[in-house]
Protein backbone atom coordinates (compact mmCIF):
# COMPACT_ATOMS: atom_id res chain seq x y z
CA UNK A 1 0.00 0.00 0.00
CA UNK A 2 1.15 3.81 -0.98
CA UNK A 3 0.04 6.41 1.52
CA UNK A 4 -0.85 9.57 -1.27
CA UNK A 5 1.21 12.20 1.17
CA UNK A 6 -0.85 15.17 -0.36
CA UNK A 7 1.18 17.54 2.15
CA UNK A 8 4.68 17.10 0.49
CA UNK A 9 2.58 17.25 -3.32
CA UNK A 10 1.31 20.09 -2.07
CA UNK A 11 4.60 22.03 -0.92
CA UNK A 12 6.42 20.59 -4.27
CA UNK A 13 3.54 22.46 -6.28
CA UNK A 14 3.80 25.20 -4.38
CA UNK A 15 7.38 25.20 -4.75
CA UNK A 16 7.20 25.11 -8.70
CA UNK A 17 4.78 28.43 -8.16
CA UNK A 18 6.91 30.54 -5.92
CA UNK A 19 9.73 29.92 -8.77
CA UNK A 20 7.14 31.05 -11.52
CA UNK A 21 6.52 34.16 -9.83
CA UNK A 22 10.31 34.90 -8.53
CA UNK A 23 10.63 34.39 -12.83
CA UNK A 24 7.38 36.63 -13.41
CA UNK A 25 8.70 38.89 -11.23
CA UNK A 26 12.17 39.40 -12.82
CA UNK A 27 10.73 39.97 -15.90
CA UNK A 28 8.75 43.01 -14.29
CA UNK A 29 5.42 41.08 -14.79
CA UNK A 30 2.71 41.43 -12.62
CA UNK A 31 2.58 39.86 -8.65
CA UNK A 32 -0.29 37.61 -8.54
CA UNK A 33 -2.65 39.01 -6.27
CA UNK A 34 -5.68 36.59 -4.64
CA UNK A 35 -8.24 38.13 -2.80
CA UNK A 36 -10.75 35.87 -0.54
CA UNK A 37 -14.21 37.15 1.29
CA UNK A 38 -15.04 35.39 4.34
CA UNK A 39 -18.39 36.24 5.98
CA UNK A 40 -19.24 35.12 9.37
CA UNK A 41 -17.27 33.35 11.85
CA UNK A 42 -17.58 29.39 11.34
CA UNK A 43 -14.53 28.28 12.64
CA UNK A 44 -13.74 25.62 9.56
CA UNK A 45 -14.10 28.74 7.18
CA UNK A 46 -11.94 30.86 9.05
CA UNK A 47 -8.91 28.23 9.51
CA UNK A 48 -9.34 27.07 5.44
CA UNK A 49 -9.33 31.06 4.78
CA UNK A 50 -6.60 31.81 6.89
CA UNK A 51 -4.57 28.56 5.07
CA UNK A 52 -4.71 30.19 2.13
CA UNK A 53 -3.84 33.51 3.14
CA UNK A 54 -0.63 31.83 4.24
CA UNK A 55 0.06 29.76 1.11
CA UNK A 56 -0.35 33.12 -0.77
CA UNK A 57 2.93 34.52 1.06
CA UNK A 58 4.65 31.41 1.15
CA UNK A 59 4.20 31.78 -2.93
CA UNK A 60 5.25 34.90 -3.26
CA UNK A 61 1.56 36.02 -4.42
CA UNK A 62 -0.03 39.50 -3.04
CA UNK A 63 -3.09 38.52 -0.94
CA UNK A 64 -6.49 40.67 0.41
CA UNK A 65 -8.50 39.05 2.91
CA UNK A 66 -11.99 40.97 3.43
CA UNK A 67 -13.57 40.01 6.34
CA UNK A 68 -17.59 40.25 6.81
CA UNK A 69 -19.62 40.08 9.96
CA UNK A 70 -22.17 37.75 9.99
CA UNK A 71 -25.28 39.90 9.66
CA UNK A 72 -23.82 41.62 6.44
CA UNK A 73 -26.66 41.67 4.02
CA UNK A 74 -26.96 40.39 1.00
CA UNK A 75 -26.65 43.39 -0.93
CA UNK A 76 -23.85 44.60 0.74
CA UNK A 77 -21.63 41.63 -0.26
CA UNK A 78 -22.85 41.90 -3.67
CA UNK A 79 -21.52 45.58 -3.93
CA UNK A 80 -18.23 43.99 -2.35
CA UNK A 81 -18.13 41.97 -5.23
CA UNK A 82 -18.62 44.32 -7.76
CA UNK A 83 -15.48 46.29 -6.28
CA UNK A 84 -13.36 43.40 -6.73
CA UNK A 85 -14.50 42.16 -10.14
CA UNK A 86 -13.26 45.58 -11.34
CA UNK A 87 -10.10 46.15 -9.13
CA UNK A 88 -7.48 45.44 -11.92
CA UNK A 89 -4.67 44.56 -9.30
CA UNK A 90 -6.94 41.73 -8.12
CA UNK A 91 -6.30 38.86 -10.61
CA UNK A 92 -8.78 35.98 -8.56
CA UNK A 93 -10.86 35.60 -5.72
CA UNK A 94 -12.91 33.61 -3.81
CA UNK A 95 -15.99 34.05 -1.88
CA UNK A 96 -15.22 31.03 1.41
CA UNK A 97 -18.72 28.84 1.49
CA UNK A 98 -21.12 28.35 3.24
CA UNK A 99 -22.32 31.23 3.49
CA UNK A 100 -24.73 32.84 6.63
CA UNK A 101 -28.16 30.95 5.64
CA UNK A 102 -29.97 35.22 4.64
CA UNK A 103 -27.49 34.93 1.36
CA UNK A 104 -28.54 33.13 -1.41
CA UNK A 105 -25.52 31.30 -2.25
CA UNK A 106 -25.94 31.14 -6.15
CA UNK A 107 -26.90 34.74 -6.95
CA UNK A 108 -23.27 35.45 -5.14
CA UNK A 109 -21.24 32.95 -6.91
CA UNK A 110 -23.08 34.12 -10.62
CA UNK A 111 -22.30 37.61 -9.81
CA UNK A 112 -18.73 36.67 -9.69
CA UNK A 113 -16.43 37.56 -12.60
CA UNK A 114 -15.99 34.60 -14.44
CA UNK A 115 -12.39 35.37 -15.43
CA UNK A 116 -11.60 36.14 -11.55
CA UNK A 117 -13.81 32.76 -10.61
CA UNK A 118 -10.54 30.91 -9.15
CA UNK A 119 -12.72 28.62 -7.20
CA UNK A 120 -14.27 27.72 -10.91
CA UNK A 121 -18.03 27.32 -9.58
CA UNK A 122 -19.63 30.27 -11.89
CA UNK A 123 -21.92 28.47 -14.29
CA UNK A 124 -19.78 29.94 -17.22
CA UNK A 125 -16.65 27.85 -15.87
CA UNK A 126 -18.58 24.52 -14.75
CA UNK A 127 -20.07 24.81 -18.28
CA UNK A 128 -16.55 25.31 -19.68
CA UNK A 129 -15.27 22.09 -17.79
CA UNK A 130 -17.88 19.80 -19.52
CA UNK A 131 -17.04 21.54 -22.88
CA UNK A 132 -13.16 20.70 -22.27
CA UNK A 133 -13.00 24.15 -22.61
CA UNK A 134 -9.99 25.98 -20.88
CA UNK A 135 -11.04 27.03 -17.47
CA UNK A 136 -10.75 27.07 -13.70
CA UNK A 137 -11.26 23.55 -12.23
CA UNK A 138 -12.58 23.97 -8.77
CA UNK A 139 -9.77 23.61 -6.22
CA UNK A 140 -10.60 19.98 -4.77
CA UNK A 141 -11.54 17.94 -7.95
CA UNK A 142 -7.93 19.72 -9.21
CA UNK A 143 -5.71 19.13 -6.60
CA UNK A 144 -6.93 15.27 -7.04
CA UNK A 145 -6.27 14.53 -10.19
CA UNK A 146 -2.35 16.34 -9.71
CA UNK A 147 -2.22 13.47 -7.06
CA UNK A 148 -3.14 10.72 -9.24
CA UNK A 149 -1.26 12.34 -11.78
CA UNK A 150 2.05 12.91 -9.37
CA UNK A 151 1.43 8.91 -8.15
CA UNK A 152 0.87 7.75 -11.88
CA UNK A 153 -2.24 6.08 -11.11
CA UNK A 154 -3.31 4.89 -14.01
CA UNK A 155 -6.76 5.95 -15.07
CA UNK A 156 -7.14 4.61 -18.82
CA UNK A 157 -9.91 2.39 -19.01
CA UNK A 158 -10.84 1.93 -15.05
CA UNK A 159 -13.57 2.13 -13.11
CA UNK A 160 -13.59 5.13 -11.45
CA UNK A 161 -16.64 5.01 -8.49
CA UNK A 162 -17.51 8.82 -7.09
CA UNK A 163 -19.41 8.81 -4.02
CA UNK A 164 -21.35 12.20 -3.32
CA UNK A 165 -23.25 14.71 -6.09
CA UNK A 166 -21.79 18.33 -4.35
CA UNK A 167 -20.90 21.49 -6.82
CA UNK A 168 -17.73 21.75 -5.14
CA UNK A 169 -16.59 17.82 -5.65
CA UNK A 170 -18.30 15.18 -6.63
CA UNK A 171 -20.30 16.50 -9.57
CA UNK A 172 -16.94 18.36 -11.20
CA UNK A 173 -15.20 14.87 -10.18
CA UNK A 174 -17.36 13.05 -12.36
CA UNK A 175 -16.85 15.03 -15.24
CA UNK A 176 -12.94 15.24 -14.81
CA UNK A 177 -12.40 11.63 -14.70
CA UNK A 178 -14.38 10.71 -17.56
CA UNK A 179 -12.85 13.30 -19.52
CA UNK A 180 -11.26 12.29 -22.96
CA UNK A 181 -7.79 13.45 -21.64
CA UNK A 182 -4.79 11.21 -20.07
CA UNK A 183 -5.94 12.00 -16.89
CA UNK A 184 -9.30 10.82 -16.89
CA UNK A 185 -10.38 8.27 -19.95
CA UNK A 186 -12.50 6.46 -16.98
CA UNK A 187 -15.55 4.74 -16.91
CA UNK A 188 -17.44 6.93 -14.10
CA UNK A 189 -19.97 5.64 -11.64
CA UNK A 190 -21.60 8.83 -9.71
CA UNK A 191 -23.05 6.85 -6.26
CA UNK A 192 -24.79 9.49 -4.00
CA UNK A 193 -27.69 9.71 -0.64
CA UNK A 194 -30.22 8.11 -2.92
CA UNK A 195 -28.36 5.08 -4.40
CA UNK A 196 -29.40 1.30 -3.81
CA UNK A 197 -27.07 -1.22 -3.24
CA UNK A 198 -24.02 1.45 -2.90
CA UNK A 199 -21.22 -1.60 -2.32
CA UNK A 200 -22.31 -3.40 -5.36
CA UNK A 201 -20.85 -0.08 -7.25
CA UNK A 202 -17.89 0.20 -4.94
CA UNK A 203 -17.19 -3.37 -5.06
CA UNK A 204 -16.76 -2.74 -8.57
CA UNK A 205 -14.06 0.28 -8.47
CA UNK A 206 -10.60 0.73 -9.66
CA UNK A 207 -10.35 3.87 -7.86
CA UNK A 208 -12.95 5.38 -5.38
CA UNK A 209 -13.51 9.31 -4.59
CA UNK A 210 -15.11 9.43 -1.42
CA UNK A 211 -16.61 13.38 -0.71
CA UNK A 212 -20.16 12.62 1.19
CA UNK A 213 -19.20 13.85 4.15
CA UNK A 214 -20.21 11.34 6.67
CA UNK A 215 -17.14 10.18 8.95
CA UNK A 216 -15.57 6.39 8.39
CA UNK A 217 -18.18 5.62 5.59
CA UNK A 218 -16.34 3.94 3.22
CA UNK A 219 -15.65 0.44 4.82
CA UNK A 220 -13.68 -2.57 4.47
CA UNK A 221 -15.98 -4.55 2.75
CA UNK A 222 -17.15 -2.39 0.25
CA UNK A 223 -13.98 -1.86 -1.38
CA UNK A 224 -11.71 -4.03 -3.96
CA UNK A 225 -8.46 -5.22 -3.00
CA UNK A 226 -5.62 -2.92 -4.67
CA UNK A 227 -8.52 -0.14 -5.51
CA UNK A 228 -7.12 3.20 -4.89
CA UNK A 229 -9.35 5.63 -2.52
CA UNK A 230 -9.03 9.14 -2.35
CA UNK A 231 -10.88 10.99 1.00
CA UNK A 232 -11.75 13.70 0.35
CA UNK A 233 -13.98 13.99 3.85
CA UNK A 234 -12.84 16.15 6.81
CA UNK A 235 -15.18 15.58 9.71
CA UNK A 236 -14.59 17.31 13.43
CA UNK A 237 -16.09 13.93 15.11
CA UNK A 238 -15.84 14.99 18.85
CA UNK A 239 -13.03 13.78 20.74
CA UNK A 240 -12.36 15.01 24.51
CA UNK A 241 -9.35 13.58 24.93
CA UNK A 242 -7.88 16.20 22.11
CA UNK A 243 -6.81 19.77 22.85
CA UNK A 244 -9.48 21.01 20.56
CA UNK A 245 -12.35 18.56 21.76
CA UNK A 246 -12.36 16.69 18.34
CA UNK A 247 -10.65 14.76 15.58
CA UNK A 248 -10.49 15.23 11.97
CA UNK A 249 -11.76 11.76 10.23
CA UNK A 250 -12.37 11.05 6.62
CA UNK A 251 -15.25 9.40 5.05
CA UNK A 252 -13.23 6.33 4.77
CA UNK A 253 -11.93 4.54 7.29
CA UNK A 254 -8.74 4.06 6.98
CA UNK A 255 -7.50 1.68 9.33
CA UNK A 256 -9.63 -1.24 7.35
CA UNK A 257 -9.54 0.14 4.23
CA UNK A 258 -5.94 1.03 4.02
CA UNK A 259 -4.96 -3.33 4.48
CA UNK A 260 -6.71 -3.64 1.28
CA UNK A 261 -5.88 -1.12 -1.24
CA UNK A 262 -2.86 -0.02 -3.58
CA UNK A 263 -2.80 3.74 -2.36
CA UNK A 264 -4.98 5.57 -0.18
CA UNK A 265 -4.66 9.11 1.13
CA UNK A 266 -4.47 10.27 4.91
CA UNK A 267 -6.77 12.74 6.53
CA UNK A 268 -5.52 15.08 7.34
CA UNK A 269 -2.50 15.36 5.23
CA UNK A 270 -4.18 13.61 2.01
CA UNK A 271 -6.17 15.55 -0.63
CA UNK A 272 -7.48 18.49 1.86
CA UNK A 273 -3.45 20.54 1.29
CA UNK A 274 -3.56 20.09 -2.42
CA UNK A 275 -6.87 22.19 -2.73
CA UNK A 276 -4.60 25.56 -1.54
CA UNK A 277 -2.35 24.57 -4.34
CA UNK A 278 -4.50 23.97 -7.10
CA UNK A 279 -5.98 27.20 -5.26
CA UNK A 280 -3.20 29.34 -5.97
CA UNK A 281 -2.45 27.30 -9.54
CA UNK A 282 -5.70 28.94 -10.45
CA UNK A 283 -4.47 32.34 -9.51
CA UNK A 284 -1.46 32.35 -11.11
CA UNK A 285 -3.56 31.30 -14.27
CA UNK A 286 -5.65 34.31 -13.83
CA UNK A 287 -2.48 36.34 -13.32
CA UNK A 288 -1.42 35.16 -16.66
CA UNK A 289 -4.66 35.63 -18.52
CA UNK A 290 -4.57 32.30 -19.47
CA UNK A 291 -8.64 31.61 -19.23
N1 LIG B 1 -15.90 25.73 1.22
C1 LIG B 1 -15.44 24.47 1.21
N2 LIG B 1 -14.57 24.28 0.19
C2 LIG B 1 -14.50 25.47 -0.47
C3 LIG B 1 -13.77 25.91 -1.60
O1 LIG B 1 -13.03 25.17 -2.25
N3 LIG B 1 -13.98 27.21 -1.96
C4 LIG B 1 -14.82 28.04 -1.27
N4 LIG B 1 -14.95 29.29 -1.72
N5 LIG B 1 -15.51 27.65 -0.22
C5 LIG B 1 -15.35 26.37 0.19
Amino acid sequence: MILIDGKKTSLELQEEIAKEVKQLISEGKKQPHLAAILVGDDPASQTYVTSKVKACDRVGFKSTLVKMEAYTSEQKLLEKIKELNSNDDIDGYIVQLPLPKHINEQKIIESISPSKDVDGFHPVNVGRLVLNLPTYVSATPYGIVHLLERYQIPTEGKHCVVIGRSHIVGSPMSILMAKNTNLGNCTVTLCHSKTKNLKEHTLQADIIIAAIGRPNFVTADMVKQGAAVIDVGINRVEDNTTPKGYQLVGDVKFDEVSKKVSYITPVPGGVGPMTIASLLQNTLKASKKEI
